[in-house]
Formats: structure tokens, C-alpha cells, sequence
């Protein structure tokens, strides 16, 4: 195990609001496939200038493979500053990202998301098709 699997956490989105949740749309082979990753799905995290999901990021473990592949990432950088001082600005991004991939062969999608307070996230989800 690496240094950094040591510190990444995971748990039921459904009792952990901190757990990306990963949904997809149809699946098929060499098709593009839309994946959803929600933060907060079940139980809302906050979304304040203080406390606040930084980013979401997405990657593919195929099948048998031997190395992971990075499909994507999405920043969230409105968490409601403004001039007039912190939760007074007009915008506070909500943590979902979806992203489209065509994948090739079955395989397990795992997603990542940071909490700015608490840490890395993670999740997956097998692809059978
Ligand atoms: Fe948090």
C-alpha cells in the first residue's frame, strides 16, 4: 500500500456525507457513457466559504489491466466569498460533476473527491457489460 491509500476514507454515502456517489446511464461497449459524481447525494455537505468539496476527480481501472487511467476532473471554486466577506458573494458551486466517457472494455470507475477540512473521499463502481 502507498503512503497516500493510508489516508484516503470511504464509507456508505448513505451515512457519510463526504462519499462521492457514482452513477451512469446507460452502459455499452465502445459507447459514450455519461457518469454522474455526486458529493453530499444523501446527506447535504455544507457548502460555505469556510468549509466546502474542492474538487471531484474521476478515473477508469480496466479489467485485468495494469495501470489506472484519469478520465477527468471537475474544481469547484465558488463557495460563496465576496467582497462584502465570507457566505455574502451571490455564488456557491454545488459538489456534482459529470463527465462522458467511451470505454472499451468492462472494468471499475473510481471517483475522489477533497473536503477542505476533511480530507480525501473515494468510491467505486464495477462496470459489467
Ligand atoms: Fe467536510
Amino acid at each position: 500500500m502507498s503512503d497516500l491509500s493510508n489516508y484516503i476514507k470511504s464509507d456508505d454515502f448513505k451515512k457519510e456525507k463526504h462519499v462521492p456517489v457514482i452513477e451512469t446511464g446507460a452502459i455499452k461497449a465502445g459507447a459514450p457513457i455519461t457518469v454522474t459524481v455526486t458529493v453530499g447525494k444523501e446527506i447535504a455537505h455544507p457548502n460555505t466559504t469556510e468549509h466546502f468539496i474542492a474538487w471531484i476527480k474521476l478515473y477508469f481501472m480496466p479489467e485485468g489491466g495494469k495501470f489506472i487511467y484519469d478520465i477527468g476532473e471537475c474544481r469547484f471554486d465558488a463557495h460563496g466569498a465576496s467582497a462584502d466577506g465570507p457566505n455574502k458573494g451571490p455564488a456557491f458551486a454545488n459538489p456534482a460533476a459529470t463527465f462522458n466517457v467511451k470505454l472499451e472494455t468492462p472494468g471499475k470507475l473510481i471517483a475522489e473527491s477533497y473536503c477542505n477540512i476533511h480530507g480525501l473521499w473515494e468510491s467505486s463502481l464495477d462496470l459489467k457489460f
